[in-house]
């Protein structure tokens, strides 16, 4: 089953400290953003990828995207000051409905069974997100003290990608901007709409590059991989 993917990758990469986006910088000698893509260029059911960018960074990308040989790059958009606002702008650019993945720029380590599963799930029943359960006990917490400790089997640890029949996926986005409503992922504004969102079990690898330890952990599953 084909998908279009969506790719926000127009953040800053505060939390790095790069002092640049953090997409930029290179595991095993190749941008974290072309080790992104490239799983979807590979992907033969990967019918297109719809990037949101920084207006000032698309000419370096786009020479990127020639260095390594990434092809099915349909769109650039404008990214927005919030990731919701940089995916829908990839939503608006979308045209031809089917089933579409948001999928973290910043995570280069998805396997393609998950991807798979994703799709066949949001194709049968509109919206599937990729998670793994929480491996550590959970409380809440009221000014450092325990309230309450959570049942860890009923929670899980949501990623990215994202999978949504592009209709439900367009009007979960444009309900949340006319309500202003501001959600972390995708399936929170889906979820407002009251349509189930189903889990599909991703593994505990595919991190977000999100601190300077996590490129560390990226190196090593590279060489695992290799
Ligand atoms: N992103 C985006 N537009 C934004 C913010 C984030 O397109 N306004 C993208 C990032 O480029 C990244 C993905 O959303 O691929 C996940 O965001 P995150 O890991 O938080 O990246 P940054 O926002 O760049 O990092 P930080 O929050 O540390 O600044
Ligand atoms: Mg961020």
């Amino acid at each position: 089953e084909t998908y279009t993917v969506m790719l926000p990758a127009a953040g800053s990469g505060r939390r790095m400290g790069a002092g640049f986006n953090k997409l930029f910088l290179e595991l095993a000698g190749k941008p974290i953003l072309m080790h992104t893509l490239d799983v979807f260029e590979r992907d033969h059911n990967c019918e297109g990828m719809i990037l949101s960018v920084k207006p000032e960074e698309r000419p370096t990308i786009e020479q990127m995207l020639q260095a390594y040989g990434i092809t099915k790059v349909k769109a650039m958009v404008p990214g927005g000051a919030e990731r919701q606002q940089s995916v829908a702008a990839c939503i608006q650019a979308h045209q031809d409905g089917g089933v579409v993945l948001v999928h973290d720029a910043a995570r280069p380590f998805i396997h393609q069974d998950v991807i798979r599963k994703l799709v066949e799930v949001a194709s049968e029943y509109g919206a599937a997100i990729a998670g793994v359960p929480v491996k550590d006990t959970i409380k809440v917490t009221v000014d450092g003290v325990v309230e309450q400790t959570v049942d860890r089997s009923k929670l899980w640890s949501i990623q990215t990608p994202q999978a949504f029949r592009y209709e439900l996926l367009k009007e979960a986005s444009e309900k949340a901007e006319a309500d202003g409503f501001l959600g972390t992922d995708e399936s929170m504004i889906v979820e407002q709409l009251g349509v189930p969102v189903r889990i599909v079990e991703s593994t505990y690898d595919n991190v977000k590059m999100t601190t300077s330890e996590d490129l560390l952990f990226g190196e090593v599953l590279l060489k695992r991989r290799q």
